[in-house]
């Protein structure tokens, strides 16, 4: 069987898998990706690891060719240029050193685009031409179709929304810009609220019992639903945030719907009803109540893998009709 390898690459998870045409996923992985790492040592590593998976399949699959979804990743140029959750500094030829690697044409692009085009093949937005993934992980990525095509722009940098400011003088953030979307929402950025009113507030709650290195967005979820008050109070922020910038964003491309993806993403409601709420609150009055907000339905976590997958097809089908 014929498949592509699709890697995602994110702040903490980097996750692999062989895929058919048809997006159905025959075996995947994952390692660990560690901020500090510089590229050269990541590459044998993850190309290690994509070893280890196709030889297990070996004798069913041949794998034709590699895409990459990655933080800061350019299609154009196939580079990672000054990621601010990888530091791997300002300019990396990701798709030539992971080709060079393991022997196979390389495609790369952003990793909130890979979503997007995993959620656009296989996924929510099967039906829509204009949306927006919104990816909550380590960062806030965005991947933006219009009249039903993904946009990269003049310089293949489009759709960097969590890099927009929510705050002037807001938080601190490792690019020159401070207060920036993805400083508030994120995995990061909620814990950052958490603990920011932990130190405001004195109710009880079981999240002063994490350090921050401890605490997970995970374990702020499951606070929630317990009914921790500062749980509560920390997903309503970032859905408030979320909700305005999504309201702005809407007046940029007047898309049919967002979609909201990634580790943050699987609190679900708990996400998923202040944003709503407050985007609509925020919202112009020519686009009130037209816009969907929906959580990802690709379960496992693996759209942006597929969506890698589905453009390493597409440009293996471009070049064979070369
Ligand atoms: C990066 C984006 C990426 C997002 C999610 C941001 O910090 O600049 O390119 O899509 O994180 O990983
Ligand atoms: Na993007």
């Amino acid at each position: 069987k014929e498949v592509t390898l699709g890697i995602d690459i994110g702040g903490t998870n980097t996750k692999l898998g062989l895929v058919d045409r048809q997006g159905a996923s025959i075996i995947t992985d994952s390692i660990k990706t560690y901020a500090q790492e510089p590229a050269d040592h990541f590459v044998p590593r993850l190309a290690e690891a994509c070893f280890a998976l196709i030889n297990k399949v070996s004798d069913q699959v041949e794998v034709l060719a590699v895409g990459v979804g990655v933080p800061n990743g350019n299609y154009y140029h196939g580079t990672v240029e000054d990621a601010p959750n990888l530091r791997w500094g300002k300019y990396v030829p990701l798709a030539q050193m992971i080709q060079d690697a393991i022997n196979l044409p390389v495609a790369l692009t952003n990793d909130a685009n890979a979503a997007a085009i995993g959620e656009k093949k296989f996924g929510v937005a099967k039906d829509f031409d204009d949306f927006v993934v919104i990816t909550l992980g380590t960062g806030l990525g965005s991947g933006i179709y219009v009249n039903g095509s993904l946009v990269y722009g003049h310089d293949g940098f489009a759709g960097e929304l969590g890099h927009t400011t929510v705050f002037l003088d807001g938080r601190d953030c490792p690019t020159a810009r401070k207060g920036s979307l993805e400083t508030y929402v994120s995995a990061t950025g909620i814990k950052r609220t958490v603990f920011e009113l932990l130190a405001k507030r004195i109710e009880p709650s079981v999240l002063r019992d994490y350090s921050y290195n401890m605490l997970e967005a995970k374990h702020i979820t499951e606070a929630a639903l317990d009914g921790d008050p500062i749980a509560i109070e920390a997903f309503d922020y970032t859905g408030r945030i979320l909700g305005l910038k999504l309201s702005d964003a809407i007046a940029h491309t007047s898309p049919e719907a967002f979609i909201l993806f990634g580790g943050l993403a699987n609190a679900g409601d708990l996400i998923l009803n202040p944003t709503k709420k407050y985007m609509e609150e925020y919202n112009l009055g020519i686009y009130k109540n037209k816009v969907k907000v929906l959580l990802s339905d690709l379960k496992g976590d693996n759209t942006a893998v597929l969506g890698a997958s589905a453009l390493a097809w597409d440009e293996y089908e471009k070049k064979l009709k070369k």
